[in-house]
C-alpha cells in the first residue's frame, strides 16, 4: 500500500474533518498499479498554516479553498506554483468567479469542486488526482532511467571505439615518420594490425546496426516457414575459415526438414553468434557440436564447446550489452561484446529462452528453445 499525504486547508472545521472521514479509509487502485493507494489528511485553518504544513510535510495533494481569513487561496496555490513542488492542488471553492478560476489554472491547479460536494464527488476527483500523480511521477522515472540507459551505452560505445582508432593513429605515425626506414616490408606488421582493428570496428559497427534495427522495431521480418536445417548449414559454413584457422571441429547433427515459421535472417544471426564464441573462445584442438531436435511443442538448439568455459560469476552478466570477459586466455581473442544480447533480444521475439552451462577450463553448453 503507498500512502498519499493530502492536506486540508480550509476554515470550516467541519469540512475538514468531513474529508478527513470520507477518505480515512477510502483506496484507490488501477490495474496498471502495483500497488493500491490510500490516505493521510493534515489540516490547515489558514493559508499561513497550509503554507507551514506544505514545508515540512511535502503533501502529494492540496485541497484548497478559497475564501480564507488571512491570505487567500489563489495566493498559496501561487507560492505552490513558484516553488515548482510536485503538488496537485484542487481547489474546494463554494463561489469561484472567472478572474479567480483562470488565475487559479494559470497557477496550475489541478482542478475545481464546487462545495458543497457529496462524499461521491471528493472520491472520484481524489482518484482522477491520484492517477494523474501516479502516470506523472512514472513517466519522469522511466524517462530519468531512459537517459541513464543511452548514457551508459554511448560512454561504452565511445570507448570501444577509441582504443582502436588509437592503436592505428599510432602505427600511421609511424609510417608517417618513417620511423623503421624506407623499406615497406618492415611496416607490413603495423598494416597488418591496423586492418584487424579495423575489421574489429567493422564489427562493432555492423552489431550496433542489428541491435538499433532490433531495439527501434524497424527491421523488417518475414515470418515464413524456414527450413533450420539448412540455415545451420548456412551459419556452420560462415564461421568455417575461423574454426580451421583455430583448428576446431564442428559437428553438426540434426533431422532434415525441422520448419518453424520464423525470420530467416534473425535465425540466422543466432546461429552465428553461438556457433563463432563456440569456435573463438575454443581451444586449439577442440571441437563443438551443433544439435537441433523438434520437440512437440518446440525446436531446441544446442551449442556445445569444450572451449575456455565461463565461471558461474559472469554467466549472470554474459547477456548484457558490451559484456566481454576479461581473462588471460581472452586477452587477443576480439569482439563487440554486443553478440549475445543481440541474441538475447531476438530470442525473446520468438517467445524463446536461452540457457548456459558452463565450467570454466572445460566448455560451454547453449540451449536456445524456440516454441512452435
Ligand atoms: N562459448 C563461450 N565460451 C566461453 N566464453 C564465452 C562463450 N560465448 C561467449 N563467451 C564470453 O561472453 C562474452 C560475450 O559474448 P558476445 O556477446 O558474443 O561478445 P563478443 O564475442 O563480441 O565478445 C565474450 O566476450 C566471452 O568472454
Ligand atoms: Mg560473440
Amino acid at each position: 500500500m503507498n500512502t498519499l499525504k493530502v492536506l486540508v486547508v480550509d476554515d470550516e472545521p467541519g469540512i475538514r474533518s468531513g474529508i478527513e472521514r470520507i477518505l480515512r479509509n477510502y483506496t484507490v487502485g488501477f490495474p496498471f498499479m502495483a500497488e493500491d493507494f490510500n490516505f493521510r489528511i493534515y489540516e490547515a485553518e489558514t493559508g499561513e498554516i497550509g503554507l507551514e504544513l506544505i514545508e515540512s510535510e511535502n503533501p502529494d495533494i492540496v485541497l484548497l479553498d478559497n475564501k480564507l481569513p488571512g491570505i487567500q487561496g489563489i495566493e498559496v496555490l501561487e507560492k505552490i506554483n513558484k516553488k515548482k513542488l510536485d503538488t496537485a492542488v484542487m481547489m474546494i471553492t463554494s463561489y469561484a468567479s472567472l478572474d479567480i478560476a483562470v488565475k487559479a489554472t494559470n497557477f496550475g491547479a489541478f482542478n475545481f469542486v464546487p462545495k458543497p460536494f457529496t462524499p461521491q464527488e471528493l472520491k472520484s476527483s481524489i482518484e482522477s488526482i491520484t492517477k494523474h500523480l501516479f502516470l506523472k511521477r512514472m513517466t519522469k522515472e522511466m524517462n530519468k532511467e531512459g537517459k541513464q540507459i543511452r548514457f551508459q551505452f554511448l560512454s561504452v560505445l565511445s570507448h570501444e571505439l577509441k582504443s582502436p582508432l588509437n592503436a592505428i593513429e599510432g602505427y600511421l605515425k609511424i609510417m608517417q615518420d618513417k620511423q623503421v626506414g624506407d623499406n615497406l616490408e618492415h611496416y607490413m606488421a603495423m598494416i597488418d594490425r591496423s586492418l584487424i582493428r579495423i575489421k574489429g570496428m567493422r564489427g562493432l559497427i555492423m552489431d550496433m546496426l542489428d541491435l538499433t534495427k532490433l531495439e527501434s522495431g524497424k527491421k523488417n521480418r518475414e515470418i515464413k516457414s524456414v527450413d533450420l536445417h539448412e540455415i545451420a548449414t548456412t551459419a556452420i559454413h560462415t564461421v568455417e575459415p575461423l574454426a580451421i584457422q583455430q583448428n576446431v571441429a564442428i559437428n553438426f547433427n540434426a533431422e532434415e526438414n525441422i520448419c518453424i515459421p520464423a525470420d530467416a535472417d534473425e535465425l540466422e544471426i543466432i546461429l552465428n553468434n553461438l556457433l563463432s564464441n563456440a569456435v573463438k573462445y575454443n581451444k586449439n584442438g577442440g571441437h563443438v557440436d551443433l544439435n537441433i531436435c523438434q520437440k512437440t511443442d518446440k525446436v531446441v538448439i544446442k551449442v556445445k564447446d569444450n572451449g575456455i568455459g565461463i565461471s558461474q560469476e559472469n554467466i549472470s552478466k554474459l547477456f548484457t550489452e558490451f559484456t566481454r570477459i576479461k581473462t588471460e586466455q581472452t586477452r587477443d581473442i576480439s569482439g563487440s561484446g554486443l553478440g549475445l544480447s543481440i541474441t538475447k533480444k531476438m530470442i525473446d521475439l520468438y517467445n524463446g529462452q536461452i540457457d548456459v552451462q558452463s565450467q570454466p577450463d572445460e566448455g560451454t553448453e547453449f540451449t536456445v528453445s524456440l516454441p512452435v
